[in-house]
């Protein structure tokens, strides 16, 4: 029987859950700050909107033309706050999919939509800063632990996105290929020197400054890849032109083959 990712892999989630809180808050704190505030004018704008219809019916004449102002206002408004919500919406999504706890089943899973839910937790990391490329391919569902794989995938986002100084772009191509699913994620970031080639999987190895690296996120990454999903995780790094990581997984688990 096979293990779980659990106690290192839990971890380490909580501490990227840690890392990632601040962001998220201001994330969702900008949509709902300006949904409160389109909220105010939208109720000055009903009172207005009431007391001109009801003076019009006394009155028995048409609305006034500033009554379909208003009315403009209001639908400004409201396609305004729809995009907040979609906003809210899309980081608490990425956010499920990642925090959820309970898991221990294979399950046959659509890569690309995990990876769409995966980005938009991962696009807290490098918005505005990073142009995020998808390219994904026709995929068969791959019998997976979808939620190991969504932080897989966040792991080396998140990576890609601090690989980069200022601005960059990330690619994340998906394709089928023989019976495997391939997921590469690209970044235009500073590569990895030669000699830390070797050493990017070990437990602990960061060049990232104290408190923002652990040094677990590619350890994790490859238990969850190799170990528990008999796949396989590979680089190419160009120093001063970027990284690509390839995962690849058997699209059936080794364990449900006859
Ligand atoms: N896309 C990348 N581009 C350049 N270097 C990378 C990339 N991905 C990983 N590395 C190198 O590998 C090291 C180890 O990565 P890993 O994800 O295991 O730890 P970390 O990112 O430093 O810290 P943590 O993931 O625990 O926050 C990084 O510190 C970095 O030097
Ligand atoms: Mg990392």
């Amino acid at each position: 029987m096979e293990e779980e990712p659990r106690h290192l892999a839990e971890l380490y989630r909580m501490a990227v859950l840690g890392r990632l809180t601040a962001k998220i808050v201001h994330e969702i704190t900008t949509p709902a700050g300006s949904i409160r505030s389109n909220n105010e004018v939208l109720a000055r704008s009903l009172d207005a909107l009431g007391k001109l219809l009801s003076d019009a019916t006394v009155k028995k004449c048409a609305p006034p033309a500033k009554a379909l102002d208003i009315l403009e206002t209001l639908k400004n408004l409201a396609g305004v706050d729809k995009i907040a919500c979609d906003r809210i919406s899309a980081v608490v999504r990425g956010l499920k999919t990642y925090a959820r706890v309970e898991e221990g089943e294979l399950r046959k899973t659509n890569l690309n939509d995990l990876l769409r839910d995966t980005l938009k937790l991962a696009g807290v990391e490098f918005r505005n800063r990073v142009t995020l490329v998808e390219d994904f391919g026709e995929m068969p569902a791959v019998e997976c632990y979808p939620q190991s794989l969504s932080q897989v995938f966040l792991n080396l986002l998140v990576n890609a996105g601090q690989a980069i100084e200022g601005e960059g772009q990330v690619t994340v191509r998906t394709r089928a290929e023989n019976g495997w699913a391939r997921i590469s994620i690209s970044d235009t970031g500073t590569g990895i020197a030669p000699e830390h080639r070797d050493r990017i999987f070990t437990p602990g190895f960061t060049t990232k400054p104290a408190g923002e690296g652990t040094g677990l996120g590619l350890v994790i990454t490859r238990e969850i890849v190799v170990d528990h999903h008999h796949g396989t995780i590979t680089f190419e790094s160009e120093p001063g032109r970027g990284t690509t990581f390839h995962a690849r997984i058997p699209i059936t688990h080794p364990r449900n083959r006859s």
